[in-house]
């Protein structure tokens, strides 16, 4: 009998907190929401959201709604999605009312890193940081740490092409995946994890308690965004829908991206003490800006903060960098056209001696390469979830529409890349030319693939180098094919839009 009350009043309960608070606060329309089309049950609750992340769909229904509702479309009780120029300005442009959505409180570990931080004090300081030490990585530095890691990955492919297995495809994800981990272990921690000789993204990992064990950094940091951009999308909820999860794995997978970063700056750490100890200035990398002052003196920060910040880096220069240069790949390996071209430019500019490696200078200006990239971020950007934003004290205009305080905002990045009005004909091909068009510059106010404004990507530039050497290296050196000419590269979204393996074939160019 006990029981059977017990029930009801849970059923009771869970009736009035999901059905009746969201239905009387959908028709009380305390922001006045309810003038703009709603999606499915979007209006009434954040399930549609959430369900959608949790599925990989999210973007693609966001997107669609775009295309049959309109420019403003509301996608959760209090989230507004935009597709125009106005509103990219107004939300993230320079000088904008609008600062990061609780959203990013569910990406958030102890401490809040450069990425999360809401309160615009904190960011400017922790974005100052960065902005300094990726300045001071002169291109010129870069380029001669990067050399070993590009030729490890032509040894790498060449090896496969010499081995008994030399019939199946390479999987490029993973090539790129590995250098550029390779890469950005030894530009932060002065550490190089051998990710692409040792064939795995497996390292160590160790607790904050100090138990050591291997895990594989990059399921740690897919499945850790998955699971937590979608709970990102109920942010008042993150704590309930944390504790409902317990079962789901990718929580443990995402504690082990952190605990590979904490053995990872123990190392780092140690390095430093035992310089000191010899009478020696630290070491020079990325970490350097988190650990020591300019004139050299310790900044204390917490451990917690450390580790945040380094996560934060590792995701945001690693996987980024890796989706976009694995998506580039794809659509020119998929247009023999612009492949063709490409290899001319390419050829023109560096000669037909393929036994070196091209060097940046000589690359660094080629119109149609930049091009194929610009196209290939507009296409498939690496983070295509609309960046959620939200309307702080008093309110603000958005594309001519008054938002209340606390409304969430974002532009849907795949609706406005694929705007005819703003990217010309065809805006669903793979067409590098629009990019050389004599008007292409105005393309630029409807281009998110390193957003816009203050919170824009503070790596931009680096991005940007690391996958003109990348791309030009193994369009230069190889025919590269994928398994047949129709063949689609797959995505899961989680924060950012990975794609699956790209299987290719390639035959080195004579
Ligand atoms: C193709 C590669 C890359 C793409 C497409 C990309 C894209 C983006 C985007 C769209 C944002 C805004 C995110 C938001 O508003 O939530 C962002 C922020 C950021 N990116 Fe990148 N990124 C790339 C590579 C890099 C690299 C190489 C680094 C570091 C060396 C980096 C560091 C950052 C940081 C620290 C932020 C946060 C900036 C802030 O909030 O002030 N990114 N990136």
């Amino acid at each position: 009998m006990f029981g059977f009350l017990l029930a009801q009043c849970g059923l009771a309960l869970a009736f009035f907190i999901f059905v009746f608070c969201p239905t009387f606060t959908y028709f009380q329309d305390p922001k006045r929401l309810r003038r703009f089309p709603s999606v499915s049950i979007a209006g009434f609750t954040n399930a549609w959201g959430v369900l959608h992340q949790y599925r990989y769909t999210r973007t693609s229904a966001v997107h669609k709604a775009h295309q049959r509702y309109g420019n403003i479309v509301r996608i959760g009780p209090t989230h507004v999605s935009f597709a125009t120029t106005q509103a990219i300005k107004d939300m993230y442009g320079h000088g904008t009312k609008a600062t990061k959505d609780h959203f990013y409180r569910a990406l958030e570990s102890t401490h809040l890193n450069v990425s999360d931080s809401q309160d615009r004090t904190v960011h400017s300081i922790k974005r100052r940081r960065f902005a300094q030490a990726l300045a001071q990585k002169s291109i010129v530095d870069l380029e001669g740490m990067m050399r070993p890691h590009l030729q490890a990955m032509i040894t790498h492919i060449d090896n496969h092409r010499k081995s008994p297995y030399s019939s199946s495809p390479v999987d490029m994800k993973f090539v790129i995946l590995a250098t550029l981990y390779d890469l950005n272990s030894v530009v932060m921690f002065s550490e190089n994890p051998k990710f692409l000789e040792r064939n795995t993204l497996v390292y160590a990992a160790e607790t904050i308690t100090g138990n050591t064990y291997d895990a594989d950094l990059y399921q740690a940091f897919f499945r850790g965004g998955h699971v937590s951009s979608t709970v990102g999308w109920a942010p008042k909820s993150v704590n309930l829908m944390r504790a409902l999860s317990w079962w789901n794995q990718d929580w443990e997978r995402g504690g082990e991206g952190r605990d590979i970063t904490i053995r990872f700056l123990r190392n780092r750490i140690r390095m430093d003490t035992a310089l000191i100890k010899e009478g020696k200035p630290p070491m020079e990398d990325l970490m350097t800006t988190l650990l020591w002052d300019k004139e050299k003196s310790p900044l204390c920060l917490e451990f917690g903060e450390l580790i945040t910040e380094a996560m934060n880096m590792f995701s945001a220069a690693g996987e980024n960098t890796e989706i976009g240069a694995t998506n580039v790949i794809y659509l020119i390996a998929r247009h023999p056209k612009a492949a063709k071209k490409l290899c001319q430019e390419l050829d023109a500019a560096l000669g037909s001696d393929k036994g070196t490696l091209p060097t940046y200078d000589a690359i660094k200006d080629l119109p149609y390469l930049r091009a194929c990239i610009d196209e290939g971020l507009r296409l498939r950007p690496s983070i295509e979830l609309g960046l959620p934003r939200i309307v702080s004290k008093g309110g603000m205009h958005v594309s001519g529409e008054w938002l209340e305080e606390g409304t969430t905002i974002s532009v849907s990045t795949r609706t406005i890349h694929r705007d005819g009005t703003i990217f010309g004909e065809n805006p669903d091909e793979f067409v590098p030319e629009r990019w050389l068009q004599p008007d292409s510059k105005d393309m630029q106010r409807g281009y998110l693939a390193f957003s816009q404004g203050g919170r824009a990507c503070v790596g931009r530039n680096i991005a940007l180098f690391e996958m003109q050497l990348i791309i030009a290296t193994l369009f230069w050196k190889y025919n590269l094919t994928l398994p047949s000419p129709e063949w689609e590269l797959g995505i899961k979204e989680g924060f950012s839009a990975h794609t699956l393996a790209l299987p290719m074939n390639l035959r080195p160019r004579r």
